[in-house]
């Protein structure tokens, strides 16, 4: 049984896993990203790794990154999200730590995870949302991970939804990730909260009064315990993520969606809306097959659990 390595490297959060042949994390680590400088993301992804290597014997380390990466699996061209433009990763990586490395798309990583070992695990065409700082993508095609002529394909955030709207990270204004993200989603609930919009009150009393203790998980909290503001923050949410989909599946007409990311912890207050906005949506509706939108089985660890396969093959 060999082992690899698996780091899931995120606008907030980096995550390392030993990952077996059937996808099990036998252990995983976290520390925060240090987001705003290219070579600490790089030392503490080597740190995770290392200190891993000092319990379990690791072959390969399969990294997933939120930004474009290039064709070669080795340098990350640009991340809307994070302090890469065109970093080496592969080579800064396999330099510290002296194992062979494989960067992927954090979310096409994901999709592979989902695919090889969770909510794609019986379909051959996949198409993987993550919900998080920004918007992911992953595709599987015919059991085949879509990468594109480039590397730089999936990159679903930023498909424009909104002619001259919300500036992206990427340069462009109007993307996907900009209404549809948990990023927006915070944004939004904030903007709300200075505003003093009553609804918003019982939301901003849970985070101590203070707008900038407004998170994702808090509006997800807040959510369950029946405040209507938060259920509808969510559901605003859920619409712009099944509008989407719905033009995506055009394109794409996959077997399976699946929903995964830090704000799908929200479950059917965010799955409901995206499937009443979905089937609300859907070119052809009612003369074409439905597919199914699955939350990701393998949560914030389809990742890792992905890059970790994808540097075994
Ligand atoms: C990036 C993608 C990434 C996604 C999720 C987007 O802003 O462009 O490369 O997969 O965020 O992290
Ligand atoms: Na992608
Ligand atoms: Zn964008």
């Amino acid at each position: 049984m060999t082992l690899t390595c698996g780091v899931d490297v995120g606008g907030t959060k980096i995550a390392g896993g030993v990952v077996d042949e059937q996808g099990t994390v036998l252990e995983e680590l976290k520390v925060e990203s240090p987001a705003t400088d290219a070579e600490a993301i790089e030392d503490a992804i080597a740190g995770l790794v290392t200190e891993l290597r000092t319990r379990h014997e690791i072959t390969a380390v399969g990294v997933g990154a939120a930004g474009y990466v290039d064709k070669a699996r080795a340098v990350v061209m640009f991340a809307p999200n994070i302090a890469w433009r065109d970093v080496p990763l592969k080579a800064e990586l396999e330099q510290r730590v002296q194992l062979p490395v494989v960067v992927e798309n954090d979310a096409n990583a994901a999709a592979w995870g989902e695919f090889a070992f969770g909510a794609g695990h019986d379909v051959d065409d996949l198409l993987l949302v993550t919900v998080g700082t920004g918007i992911g993508g992953g595709i599987v095609l015919d059991g085949l991970l879509h990468r594109g002529a480039f590397g730089a394909g999936a990159e679903i955030g930023h498909m424009r939804v909104v002619p001259d709207g919300i500036r992206c990270g990427c340069g462009n204004r109007g993307c996907f990730e900009q209404y549809a993200s948990g990023s927006a989603l915070v944004r939004d609930a904030r903007a709300e909260a200075v505003r003093g919009t009553p609804e918003a009150r019982a939301l901003l009393a849970r985070a101590g009064g203070d707008p900038l203790g407004i998170t994702g998980p808090l509006i997800t909290e807040s959510a369950r315990a029946g405040d209507p503001f938060s259920v509808g923050r969510l559901a605003e949410l859920g619409r712009w993520l099944g509008e989407g989909i719905a033009s995506l599946t055009a394109v794409l007409d996959p077997a399976v969606v699946v929903i995964g990311g830090g704000v799908s912890e929200a479950g059917e207050l965010l799955l409901g809306p995206i499937r009443t906005a979905f089937v609300a949506e859907l070119p052809a509706r009612g003369h074409r097959p439905t597919l199914e939108i699955r939350r990701a089985t393998l949560g914030n660890r389809a990742g890792l659990i992905g890059a970790a396969d994808l540097a075994r093959r």
